[in-house]
């Protein structure tokens, strides 16, 4: 979508439609009333009003969209109600659309430019790839959006920009997770980061099945050997500053389906198992931001994908697998599979001597008991670390819960048989899991994000999304590396 920012007065600009986000019991300005029939419009947040002048002129239409209380107001409501506005404005199928505020917001004026567009691009996101027979109103798609703000300026403008490179980069991850397993194997993850690397100008590198032999990555092997589709390593980096610049490594879990293997799942908790490679997703669309927005950091992206299938060829409960570190793991359940393609990785990130590794991953059950959907869970070897990424949380929307990682905890991992086992019952189940990632990254920071109640939603609340992938993660490490860059 096009998004023009200018300075002006929204109500007085010529517009076939004209949007005016409102605070909730605000008054309406007499030029508004004196124009347009009143209704039922207090403003609450995401309600839509559409308003018809008494007499032609211009704006042909107003919508009002409600951002709630004043006092509660963030640029959450603000994504929100941009996303409503933009369902309301699809429906109608107007292409073309003048937005603004009434009075000025008790908020950062960037940050709600920034969550205005994030809100307009992620509420027109769609995934129809897979629909037949769509009438033109069912693919109609909103073109252009003009923001009239008092004084415009250039760094609203650059707020919008960098808002809407965050949501392209969220979309990315959204059609990854939702493309079916069949269609989304290791291979075609290897592909894309292939693809990214030719457009960004990233350096990129994907390992195969024979490599993987070769070069002793034992977990990944292990819990890719009982599919058809061959497991893959994938490495992309973006060097935005080529001296001196912090190291970044993006670690992102890609199981492109977990079935559990011979651990099987039921076949309800199966049903969403292709958005298990949601980690890996997160750290696409994450590379993809940063490159377009060159921040000044050094970013490495490394996935690790495989699909956990159940075969003759599985491994099994009770095996052994030597991983990349060396170290040890016994299989007691192989549905525990992500830590263990993960350790490669997070070994692996140990070469670049990175100042923090951030791994995303779909990793437990036990964090959607925990946390819902409301919050990622948290695990971090490094304090510092953990407040940068609750800060990051807290300004991109996608919020972060913190799990302790006493010693009590990497206790309960421990093998009578081989280093460490791959899981330890029903209790703490989340913790144990960071725990044992954590096993393989050394001294280097490392925060964990438990991503398996917040990549998929099956009943959307936020009009900014949809049934399928969200796409979590995309803000929380832009918001992350931009900081991290200043
Ligand atoms: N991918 C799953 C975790 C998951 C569950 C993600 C539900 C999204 C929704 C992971 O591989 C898994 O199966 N974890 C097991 C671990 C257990 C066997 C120790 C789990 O959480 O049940
Ligand atoms: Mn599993
Ligand atoms: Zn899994």
């Amino acid at each position: 979508m096009e998004i023009n920012v200018k300075a002006g007065d929204l109500i007085r600009e010529p517009s076939d439609l004209a949007i005016l986000a409102v605070c909730e019991d605000t008054q309406l300005p007499s030029e508004i009333s004196a124009l347009f029939e009143g209704g039922d419009f207090r403003g609450r947040a995401d309600q839509t009003l559409l308003l018809y002048p008494r007499t032609a002129g211009s704006p042909r239409r107003l919508l009002l969209v409600g951002l709630g209380k004043r006092d509660a107001l963030n640029p959450g409501r603000i994504r929100r109600a941009s996303a409503a506005a933009l369902r309301r404005v699809q429906d109608m199928q107007v292409g073309d659309m003048t937005v603004g505020t009434y009075g000025d917001l008790p908020l950062d004026p960037e940050a709600a430019a920034q969550a205005f567009a994030e809100g307009l691009e992620l509420g027109a996101y769609q995934f129809k790839r897979y629909r037949t027979g769509l009438s033109d109103e069912q693919t109609f798609r909103v073109g252009r959006a003009h923001l009239f703000t008092r004084n415009g300026g250039e760094r609203i403008r650059q707020a919008v920009y960098v808002g809407q490179k965050i949501a392209r980069g969220v979309i990315l991850a959204r059609e990854l997770v939702n493309g079916p397993g069949y269609a989304m194997t290791p291979a075609v993850l290897g592909d894309q980061a292939q693809s990214l690397g030719k457009e960004y100008g990233l350096k990129v590198t994907v390992l195969d099945k024979a490599q993987l032999t070769e070069q002793g990555f034992g977990g990944i092997l292990a819990v890719g050997k009982g599919s058809d589709n061959e497991p893959r390593f994938i490495v992309m980096e973006y060097n935005g500053a080529k001296n001196g610049a912090p190291t970044i490594c993006l670690v992102g879990k890609g199981l492109t389906f977990d079935s559990g293997g011979l651990s099987l799942k039921p076949p309800e908790a199966m049903e969403t198992m292709k958005s298990d490679m949601a980690g890996a997703a997160a750290v696409y669309g994450a590379m993809q931001a940063a490159a377009e927005l060159e921040l000044p950091l050094h970013v490495v992206g490394i996935v690790s994908a495989a699909e956990n299938m159940p075969s003759s060829g599985s491994y099994r409960p009770g095996d052994v697998v030597t991983t990349l570190s060396g170290k040890t793991v016994e299989v007691l359940n192989t549905d525990a599979e992500g830590r263990i393609i993960l350790s490669d990785a997070l070994y692996y990130a140990q070469r670049y001597q990175p100042e923090a590794i951030v791994e995303l991953s779909t990793l437990t059950g036990a964090i959607i008991i925990a946390l819902g959907s409301h919050a990622i869970g948290m695990m971090s070897t490094d304090q510092k670390l953990a407040d940068r990424m609750i800060r990051a949380g807290e300004a991109s929307g996608e919020r972060v819960w913190q799990l302790p990682l006493w010693d009590e905890y990497h206790e309960m991992i421990k093998s009578e048989i081989a280093d460490i086992k791959n899981m330890a019952g029903r209790p703490a189940g989340s913790i144990t899991a960071g725990a044992f990632l954590a096993a393989f990254v050394g001294d280097y920071p490392l925060v964990h994000l438990d991503i398996a109640g917040t990549a998929w939603v099956t009943n959307p609340t936020k009009p900014y999304e949809i049934h399928g992938g969200t796409g979590v993660g995309v803000r929380l490490l832009s918001s992350f590396l931009r900081n991290y860059a200043i």
